[in-house]
């Protein structure tokens, strides 16, 4: 059996020792209150973190692709801007035309712009250069217009802003509407970038159209892919399209239906051009004839999309001078506007063309010329068309462009091949200073 022995601590020690049990006290507590604050402090952190993850994320899925140079602001409310838009807007001699060009530093704008100034028509350019290609091509088509006397504006569709001032600078007679988010393949990873531009810019754009005194006439870039699914060839402006492949297309579809709303509320006179799949000199770097070329150069495989049953897909290669008459022509004979003031005063022109070749060739055909201009063989890689929106045909009839616009397209795909392949050898040529501006580019 044990006894419990009595030590008698001295009053001291006794003290020593409760103040040691009250730190202990104290110490614990904080300790607690200490891992505690450090547990909500870090969990405050995940989240932060957390929410500016999420921020980052949502603000890059409906952020549209960046502009490149952001001082459009202050270019816009200088008086050297004002001069530079008014002097580009200035006819020469045999020139008609006052035209807003958007999509001027794009492929078929920078095309269209030079052959308007050429003949002497006022043309002030609208783009935001974005970055969805290669912004130096866009740079170099720019400064080749620049030369021309042709002066961009940098600004977004968008820029409620930029575009009232450039209607503000100068009275347009036209509205030359280029400016998209072009690409079928790349609606799937950016489609806030296609409602951006082709919906929300469009809308923009027309609003500013509609309110201006006098209203100008609108001619805009549609497109071939409003056809989707359809299997009538060739391609009529009277078919049905109400099956798109993409959402790309579907916003083109929505613009041909937004179109005919003003022109039938506002009196806008309205002109929409299905574009056939467009290639020449100063072309786009995303486009397949484009990647063809470099990879077939650079000795790398090129791949060649097949459909179910092993179909080549096929496409109506409209050659960019021919593009380029059924612009110009379809501004010459865009009659004017009716409306005033937000009231249309009158019927007007509605028009929809499409602008191709109508004569499809198969994928496999066109690179075999492309070998031949290039002197060269391509390694080429058959692979199941990706389920990504592009369509197994397209086929322009064109008989309304035929007898509306004189539009009766004169390059066939050799010869027009032929001048493509000169410019991209001559311009990417080592020594051009325009060599290294395509590396690391892949398109989508
Ligand atoms: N090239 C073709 O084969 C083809 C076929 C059918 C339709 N289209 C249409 O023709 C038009 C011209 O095509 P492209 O081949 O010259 O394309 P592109 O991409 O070379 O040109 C479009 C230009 O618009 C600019 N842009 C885009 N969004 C803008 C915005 N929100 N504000 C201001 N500028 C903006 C871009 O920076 C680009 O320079 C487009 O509307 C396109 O959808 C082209």
């Amino acid at each position: 059996m044990g006894s419990k022995s009595s030590v008698a601590i001295p009053p001291q020690l006794v003290k020593l020792l409760e103040a040691d049990d009250n730190q202990k006290v104290r110490s614990h507590s904080y300790y607690v209150f200490n891992r505690s604050t450090m547990r909500h402090m870090s969990l405050l952190k995940t989240l932060c973190l957390f929410l500016f993850l999420l921020i980052t994320a949502g603000y890059f899925a409906i952020k549209p692709l960046p502009s490149f140079g952001s001082h459009h602001d202050l270019q816009c409310s200088s008086a050297a801007w004002e001069k530079a838009v008014r002097k580009s807007a200035q006819r020469k001699e045999g020139g008609r035309l006052v035209v807003l060009l958007t999509g001027a530093a794009g492929f078929v704008g920078s095309h269209v712009s030079l052959a308007l100034k050429d003949r002497g028509d006022g043309v002030v350019g609208l783009d935001n250069f974005n970055h969805y290609y290669p912004v130096a091509l866009k740079r170099a088509r720019a400064a080749k217009m620049k030369k021309a006397g042709i002066f961009t504006v940098e600004g977004d569709l968008n820029d409620q802003k930029v575009i009232a001032r450039l209607f503000s600078t100068v009275t347009f007679t036209h509205v030359l509407h280029l400016a998209a988010q072009a690409g079928v393949r790349y609606a799937v990873h950016n489609p806030l970038a296609y409602v951006h531009s082709n919906v929300g810019g469009f809308v923009t754009l027309l609003e500013q159209c509609k309110n201006t005194v006098p209203q100008p006439a609108f001619v805009y870039a549609s497109s071939s892919s409003v056809y989707g699914l359809n299997s009538k060839v060739p391609f009529s402006e009277d078919d049905r399209t109400d099956h798109p492949a993409s959402l790309y297309a579907a916003t083109k579809k929505a613009d041909e239906v937004l179109a005919h709303t003003y022109n039938h509320i506002y009196g806008l006179s309205i002109t929409a051009l299905r574009f056939f799949t467009v290639y020449g000199p100063w072309g786009r770097p995303d486009m397949a004839y484009f990647s063809f070329t470099k990879n077939i150069i650079e000795g790398r495989p090129i791949k060649i999309f097949q459909g179910p049953n092993h179909e080549e897909l096929a496409r109506d290669f409209t050659f960019i001078d021919d593009i380029v008459k059924g612009c110009v022509s379809s501004l010459d004979t865009a009659t004017p506007s009716t409306g005033s003031r937000g009231k249309k005063r009158g019927k007007a022109q509605f028009r929809i063309f499409n602008l191709g070749n109508t004569q499809p060739v198969p994928v496999g055909r066109f690179v075999s010329i492309l070998e031949k201009h290039l002197k060269k063989k391509a390694i080429r890689e058959i692979v199941p068309m990706p389920s990504t929106g592009d369509v197994m045909f397209t086929h322009a009839n064109i008989t309304k462009a035929q007898r509306a616009l004189g539009y009766n397209p004169q390059t066939d795909l050799e010869t027009g091949l032929k001048h493509f392949v000169k410019w991209y050898q001559t311009y990417y040529a080592k020594g051009s200073g325009h060599e290294d501006t395509l590396k690391g580019y892949m398109p989508f």
